[in-house]
């Protein structure tokens, strides 16, 4: 068990990736995957000649983030943004880092992004060497490579091997998993949920009258989707269950899609058992027609529907839920809050009831902002009013931080 972290203390940490012009280059993209899969944020730039092997779009779909080419782009520049993204990482890293990269650095020219970066952040430096193993052995490049690690910086050897132009020696990049184990070395340990399954179900659900009409909530899906890309930024291996939303699938999350109570249900018991934490968010409507017309009803002077309560998915987790998972409920309140959010904690037997009050205007269902009571038995603190992702941190934070329920989950 690792040490339980202080509320408020976690954050991912940022790492800035300097990509340069080497045939390397390709396996940058899958460095980016493997930083993110471990709870690492990525912000990445790239050389001129770096653009002759890769696309800025795949490292922007892979990272989620835009990617730095231009120095001088006005769109981005007007607020100078190399010195913050220089002031913000946590570590830089320049994988694969080409001769010339090598040469500039220990020089301290910056005439691109990569080197612009590397003189303006004070963050630790991990460079990946990539090239010809002449040009690796060359004296010139050698004096380059000791005079950077003579100021600190750390290396990832290249290994030995056949190379792209037909020779042997050494220069390859090394292997993805060797930069990522050094990147741990000198960052510790990533994201408190790695090796962690959490389960979050987000928006709405809704239930079909005939063919075409259906009655369904105003749930946005906006906090469950904020929450699912929170617990993968610190480290878990995420699944969304979610009803139909108009929200872009969140990176490196599985996501499935549902649209009734009783599919959330099945997905949902498919895989409950295997999570060490489930987030019921979604807004799951109660009731389901009685009969569900095949076709789309003609329209007449009234139209009395018979509906049929939906089963209590949270209230069904919580009877078969294993000991050591961390089992949450939101509740969605317009009035006593507190108290109708407790009676729905002891009644669903579960861990922590999450209780927004919906009758603020600005708040809650479809807002970017919320506010949220935690609510246990004989405690109730209140977070926000924050944006949804912030608070979505928060939330998770402030679980980890919890006496009982963070060392479940650490
Ligand atoms: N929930 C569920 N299955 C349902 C209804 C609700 O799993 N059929 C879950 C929600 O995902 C949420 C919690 O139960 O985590 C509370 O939902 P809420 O709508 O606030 O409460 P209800 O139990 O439906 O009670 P009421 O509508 O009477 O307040």
């Amino acid at each position: 068990m690792t040490s339980i972290p202080k509320f408020d203390s976690i954050k991912p940490k940022e790492i800035l990736l300097g990509v340069t012009g080497s045939i390397a280059a390709y396996k940058a993209l899958d460095l980016v995957r493997r930083l993110k899969e471990r709870g690492f944020e990525v912000s990445v730039a790239l050389s001129r000649g770096a653009l002759e092997f890769v696309t800025p779009l795949s490292f922007a779909a892979l990272s989620g983030r835009e990617v730095k080419v231009n120095l001088f782009d006005p769109a981005t520049e007007g607020q100078i943004d190399h010195i913050a993204l220089a002031r913000r990482a946590d570590l830089y890293i320049v994988a694969p880092a080409t001769a010339n990269f090598l040469a500039k650095a220990a020089y301290g020219l910056a005439d691109d992004y990569p080197t612009t970066l590397l003189l303006a952040t004070e963050a630790p430096l991990l460079i990946a060497p990539a090239m010809n193993p002449v040009m690796y052995q060359n004296p010139a490049n050698i004096e380059n490579i000791n005079r950077l690690k003579a100021r600190g910086v750390t290396f990832v050897e290249p290994g030995v091997g056949d190379m792209a132009c037909g020779e042997v020696g050494v220069g390859r990049l090394a292997e993805v998993a060797e930069i990522v184990a050094a990147v741990e070395k000198i960052l510790g340990a990533p994201g408190p949920l790695v090796g962690k399954r959490v389960l979050v179900t987000a928006g709405p659900t809704i239930e079909p009258l005939d063919s075409v009409r259906f009655i369904s909530n105003h749930s946005s899906g906006k906090m469950g989707y904020a929450l699912a890309e929170a617990a993968r930024a610190l480290g878990a291996k995420v699944t969304l269950i979610s009803g139909p939303v108009a929200l872009a699938q969140p990176q490196g999350v599985e996501r499935i899609g549902v649209e009734t109570a009783l599919q959330m249900r099945e997905a949902v018991l498919a895989y409950a058992h295997s999570q060490d934490m489930i987030i019921k968010c979604a807004a799951v409507s109660d009731y389901r027609a009685t009969v569900l017309a095949p076709r789309k009803l003609k329209k007449q002077a009234e139209w009395s529907v018979s509906l049929t309560a939906n089963p209590d998915i949270l209230a069904e987790l919580g009877k078969t839920k294993p000991a050591k998972q961390v089992l949450v409920g939101f509740a969605a309140e317009s009035e006593n809050i507190v108290a109708f959010a407790q009676e729905k904690l002891v009644k669903k037997q579960v861990d922590l009831i999450i209780a927004n009050d919906i009758s603020q205007p600005g708040l809650g269902f479809k807002a970017d902002q919320n506010q949220v009571w935690m609510v246990e038995k004989d405690q109730v603190t209140s977070l926000g009013p924050l944006p949804k992702d912030k608070l979505a941190q928060k939330i998770l934070a402030w679980i980890l931080a919890h006496p009982l329920l963070g060392p479940r989950l650490l």
